[in-house]
Parts: structure tokens; C-alpha cells; sequence
């Protein structure tokens, strides 16, 4: 199979690596770098857990994306998020209003939640519930992650982030 030479930056650490064709993105993360907080669910599309970030605020599936095709590109996970020893405001959100449980969706939740209120800093439930419906939670029952989104998206009004 046909092998790629790419340069990924994560997190703000730039990588070489050698990918070949059918790589996924989750799996080079993963398997490659050690981003091991993207999360392995579904593999399919429909579990959300391996939500990532590209260039900024645009959230993908990492298990739907070929690493190759992200040759150049930013990558943002969840480990990525926090700066100068301080959770990001949408982390801190999810913490305060216990919208986590066993934890596996979050790092995704998180970061489709940070996708979600850029385009929409103030979204009603029902956005909310229908932005975050590629994230699926078995835990939490959702109601506590609607809470968390929409006080993380005052909170970052108020501090212009
Ligand atoms: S692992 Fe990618 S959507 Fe489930
Ligand atoms: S907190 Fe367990 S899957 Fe969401």
C-alpha cells in the first residue's frame, strides 16, 4: 500500500510521520503520537468519541478521516486544551455541573462543544441537543451536559474566548 509522508501539528507539537494510505487520523493519533485522550469507540462515525479539532474550531471524526489527507494541518485534542495550568472554560463547565461521569465521551463532548459555540456562543437546548447529536453518552442522561454547555458559553462571552 502506498505510504504518505506527513507533518501533523497536535496540540501545538509538530510531527513527521509516515502513514499508509487507509491510516486513520484517530489511529495515527493514537497509535502513532500517544494521543491516546482521543477517544476509540464506535470506528464508525456514530459514537463521537473521537472528536478532534482542525485548524482552530472545525470539529471531524478522527476515526472518519484519512490521516493523509491532514498533511499541514492543526490538530486539537483534548489535551491540548488547557493553558498555563488552567482547564479550558467549556472543561471547567462539564466539571462544575457534573456532566461527567465515566469520562470517555468528554474529551469529544468537550470539543464539540467548543466547535458548536463558535458558530453559536449562545445556543438554546434545543441547538444544543442538536449539535452535540453526533456525541453519544451512556452516563450522564444529557440533561447535565446541556447545563454545562450553555454556562460554558456565558462564561466565554463574558471572558471573550
Ligand atoms: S470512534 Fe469515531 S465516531 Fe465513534
Ligand atoms: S460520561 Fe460516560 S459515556 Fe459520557
Amino acid at each position: 500500500m502506498k505510504k504518505h509522508a506527513i507533518t501533523l501539528t497536535v496540540n501545538g507539537e509538530e510531527h513527521d510521520l509516515v502513514v499508509p494510505s487507509n491510516r486513520t487520523l484517530l489511529d495515527a493519533l493514537r497509535d502513532d503520537l500517544g494521543y491516546t485522550d482521543t477517544k476509540y469507540g464506535c470506528g464508525t462515525g456514530e459514537c463521537g468519541a473521537c472528536t478532534v479539532l482542525v485548524d482552530g474550531t472545525t470539529s471531524l471524526n478522527g476515526c472518519l478521516t484519512l490521516a493523509a489527507t491532514m498533511d499541514g494541518r492543526s490538530i486539537t485534542t483534548a489535551a491540548g486544551l488547557a493553558r498555563d495550568g488552567n482547564l479550558h472554560p467549556v472543561q471547567e463547565s462539564f466539571i462544575r455541573h457534573d456532566a461527567v461521569q465515566c469520562g470517555f465521551c468528554t474529551p469529544g463532548m468537550v470539543l464539540k462543544t467548543i466547535s458548536l459555540l463558535a458558530e453559536n456562543p449562545t445556543p438554546s437546548e434545543a441547538e444544543i441537543r442538536h449539535g452535540l447529536e453526533g456525541n453519544i453518552c451512556r452516563c450522564t442522561g444529557y440533561s447535565k451536559i446541556v447545563e454545562a454547555v450553555q454556562d460554558a458559553g456565558s462564561r466565554m462571552q463574558g471572558t471573550g474566548e
